[in-house]
């Protein structure tokens, strides 16, 4: 019998929304402890895996943080690219867009050069070596202050060039995106493009407030707009991206179920929505298995399903040409895919 979910998996997609340091599967975190000297908490893959149950996201950032302690040399940070591209090319992922917090690691002595060189030679080879095209956000972290927000930004200009763009990220609620108005719009001045996290946990008001104060290009989440019609009127008439995350919604509690999410009705509001997995690695789902179980629990249509890829592709940072092959290239697979279905007569 044909394969029910083969259509998805090898549908050309973008992802937009996914951290690296949330892409470490256990095996590989025990292995990069090893590496490095570090005694884990947890001796197996499987004890690894049994802590990832999460009340909400800080439950779920403090592990997160503490996975970060594996990365200390410019090859582990080559390694968790290396590994993340590899698995997105096999889920015919064209674009992929990754965040990296460096001050996670800066903070604790290990140098921006490590960071940055190490995740910029995995997507230069990846690249080469797959076809697929990458680019990296730097993200922000919104528990700390924008001064460092700031710092951030100078200490990775000397890879500017190679920057896809900048991000914010971390605790939402008590740090709404105006806190940090100052470091968005130096990067937009620098020429950067930039996106937000907002109305994950925290409100619609901050999700307002990414689209109102800030000149985003993206929001990531931004579920929280549904609960005000006239903000996701705004949204719907301005195209403004959201990059959702439905299993990660899931897991971190933000909906009870994935009946539940918004997804559906966010694509029958007009919003610009793509599919997502945030952290793949502690949220049991890669883009492909967000793409399934939300197909399944909220019976999305193949239009559907085709319409949150091609927002993927189009709201992507990359050139207009390049987005307008990758449609393209979209658009000849769900045409061939439609042709094969039609009854022959
Ligand atoms: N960093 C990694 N995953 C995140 C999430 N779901 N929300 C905010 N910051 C994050
Ligand atoms: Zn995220």
């Amino acid at each position: 019998m044909a394969d029910p979910d083969a259509f998805i998996r090898c549908m050309p997609k973008a992802e937009l929304h996914m951290h690296l340091e949330g892409s470490i599967e256990a095996e590989l975190l025990l292995e990069l402890a090893a590496r490095n000297g570090l005694r884990p908490r947890w001796e197996t893959p499987e004890a690894l895996r049994g802590a990832y149950r999460f009340r909400n996201l800080q439950a779920f950032l403090d592990l997160y943080y503490e996975g970060c302690r594996v990365l200390m040399q410019e090859r582990d940070f080559y390694d968790i690219t290396h590994a993340y591209l590899r698995r997105a090319h096999s889920d015919a992922v064209v674009r992929a867009e990754l965040f990296l917090g460096p001050q996670s690691f800066t903070e604790r002595g290990i140098a921006i050069e490590a960071v940055m060189d190490g995740v910029l030679a995995a997507i230069r080879d990846a690249t080469r070596n797959d076809g697929i095209s990458a680019g990296l956000l730097v993200s922000a972290q919104r528990h700390r202050s924008e001064a460092e927000a700031l710092q951030l930004l100078d200490a990775v200009m000397p890879w500017a060039e190679q920057i896809a763009g900048f991000g914010l990220g971390g605790a939402e609620v008590g740090n709404p995106p105006s806190r940090f108005a100052r470091y968005f719009r130096t990067c937009r001045e620098r020429g950067f493009r930039i996106t937000v996290h907002a109305g994950e946990e925290g409100p619609a008001s901050y999700v307002r407030e990414a689209a109102d104060l800030l000149q985003i290009d993206r929001i990531d989440h931004g579920v929280a707009c549904m609960s005000d019609p006239t903000l996701v009127r705004l949204l719907a008439e301005r195209q403004t991206p959201l990059t959702v995350c439905p299993l990660s919604n899931l897991r971190l509690n933000v909906v009870p179920s994935l009946a539940a999410h918004p997804l559906r009705a966010m694509l029958e509001a007009g919003l610009n929505v793509s599919m997502n997995s945030d952290d793949p690695a502690y949220f049991a789902g890669y883009v492909n298995d967000n793409f399934i179980e939300c197909r399944d629990a909220l019976a999305l249509s193949d239009d559907q399903i085709v319409t949150l890829a091609r927002n993927s592709l189009t709201a992507s940072f990359l050139p207009s040409a390049e987005i307008a092959n990758h449609v393209a290239r979209l658009d000849a697979y769900v045409a061939d895919r439609r042709l094969s279905a039609a009854p022959r007569n």
